[in-house]
């Protein structure tokens, strides 16, 4: 069997963000709540004018530009998302056109809330190793806008972005084992998204316990009773749906190899997790504490992370991965880092982008919300009047066909 995995990584997000300090004082909540609470310091606010579309459209042109990838070479593009733009056209066929790949190309788009980018990875190494591609690669793309609404308490956990993925069987990234792929699949109602609302619904405290239980079972899956993986781990990565949820997965983890569930204030007090937590996961989490939630991308934002800080002794070092979508489904894997990945970290790292966004204030971001609820409908949309300069943006609608326009 070919050793499949992770080619080339790119993220791109909306221009514009708010701080979480903003948001607090706005809700007349403690500050600390969102930035120690949850763990959050900003989230990323897309306008009307970004969309699923043109997010998935500059990571997947940032992904195979910055990784010298032939828009030739794709035989297979995937765009997980849970925040499509049509009932039944995907997103994927526009990014097919609009990133220029080949017709004799495979293109669909998967939903399982924040699942699909992950179910769209483990089909592209199974299409590389049933031999179909010959020898082409697969790209896979994250595409999502987490969106609550005003005053709910699922508000602080939004975000938007997109993270683009080559799949090959040369990875110049991340390996996965393919013998070390856990599933998990079981009908909750945790997180849904109704066909006539734009806002997710959720039982948010249930939705952190459903995530754990498929966090157990998918590990199971992956490995078995294994009680002595974290110990031989360079890093444990999660979907991040906010940075404190990563930190309850640990534990999780850190309870399943010892052999007991522990109580919170035990958890205080256990000085062997915050040890784990501080060596394998919070050192990755830097980019989903200033983007927010990105559903489908959340995951490979720390995956970015990670590797935009290895060096050369990061080589062939192994690392966990957990993906969580609601509803729900979920895989746990392991991957090894490539030799020669240290070399791509300048490529992949997305701090230029981070730092020319524009900070909103409360007033900016609730008047975006309100005007991106209409922005379907919209028949001209300007996007300088949100502020935006260069890029691919949405620009309203023409005889109800969606318009992109490069600027
Ligand atoms: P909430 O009820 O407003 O918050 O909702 P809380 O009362 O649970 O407080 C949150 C944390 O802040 C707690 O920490 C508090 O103690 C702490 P914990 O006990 O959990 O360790 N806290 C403070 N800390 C410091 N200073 C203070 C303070 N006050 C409180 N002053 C919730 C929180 C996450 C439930 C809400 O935001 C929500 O519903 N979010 C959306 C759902 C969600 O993100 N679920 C995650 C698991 S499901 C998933 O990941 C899938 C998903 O990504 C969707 C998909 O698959 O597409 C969501």
């Amino acid at each position: 069997m070919p050793l499949t995995g992770i080619d080339a990584l790119a993220f791109a997000g909306p221009a514009s963000y708010l701080e979480m300090t903003d948001l607090a004082r706005a809700r007349n909540v403690d500050p600390s709540k969102y930035l120690v609470g949850l763990g959050q310091r900003r989230m990323a606010i897309a306008t009307p004018c970004e969309d699923t579309v043109t997010m998935a459209v500059e990571a997947g042109s940032k992904a195979l530009d910055n990784f010298d990838i032939d828009p030739g070479e794709i035989g297979t593009l995937i765009v997980g998302t849970e925040t499509g733009v049509d009932h039944s056209k995907p997103v994927a066929v526009y990014v097919h056109e609009l990133l220029g790949l080949d017709q004799r190309c495979r293109t669909f788009e998967t939903k399982h809330a924040c699942y699909g980018a992950m179910a769209g990875l483990t089909a592209s190494m199974d299409w590389i190793a049933s031999g179909r591609a010959r020898g082409r690669k697969a790209l896979v793309i994250a595409s999502d806008i987490a969106r609550y609404g005003l005053n709910t308490a699922g508000e602080p956990t939004q975000g938007a972005g997109a993270v683009a993925m080559a799949v090959s069987d040369t990875p110049r990234l991340l390996a996965i084992d393919p013998a070390r792929i856990g599933d998990y699949t079981r009908q909750v109602m945790d997180f849904w998204r109704p066909l006539y609302s734009k806002y997710a619904f959720a039982d948010g405290h249930y939705s952190i316990e459903c995530y754990l239980d498929a966090l157990v079972g998918a590990r199971l899956d992956a490995i078995g009773e294994c009680s002595e993986l974290l110990e031989s781990l360079t890093a444990c990565l999660y979907h991040v749906p906010f940075v404190k949820m990563a930190f309850k997965a640990h534990q999780r983890q850190m309870e399943i190899e010892l052999g007991t569930q522990i109580t919170r204030e035990q958890a205080a007090r256990w000085q062997a997790l915050d040890d784990s937590y501080q060596r394998l996961t919070a050192p990755w989490l830097s980019l989903n504490a200033d983007i927010g939630n990105i559903y489908t991308g959340s995951l490979f934002l720390a995956l970015i992370d990670l590797l935009r800080q290895a060096d050369n002794a990061f080589a062939g070092r192994e690392v966990s991965l957990f993906s969580y979508g609601s509803g729900c489904g979920a895989t746990y894997c392991i991957g090894t880092i490539s030799e020669g990945a240290d070399q791509w970290r300048d490529a992949l790292d997305p701090s230029e982008h981070l730092s020319t966004r524009r900070q909103l204030n409360i007033d900016e971001y609730e008047a975006l919300v309100l005007e991106t609820d209409n922005a379907d409908r919209q028949e001209k949309l300007e996007p300088s009047s949100f502020g935006l300069k260069d890029g691919l943006f949405y620009v309203g609608t023409r005889d109800h066909c969606r318009q992109y326009q490069r600027f």
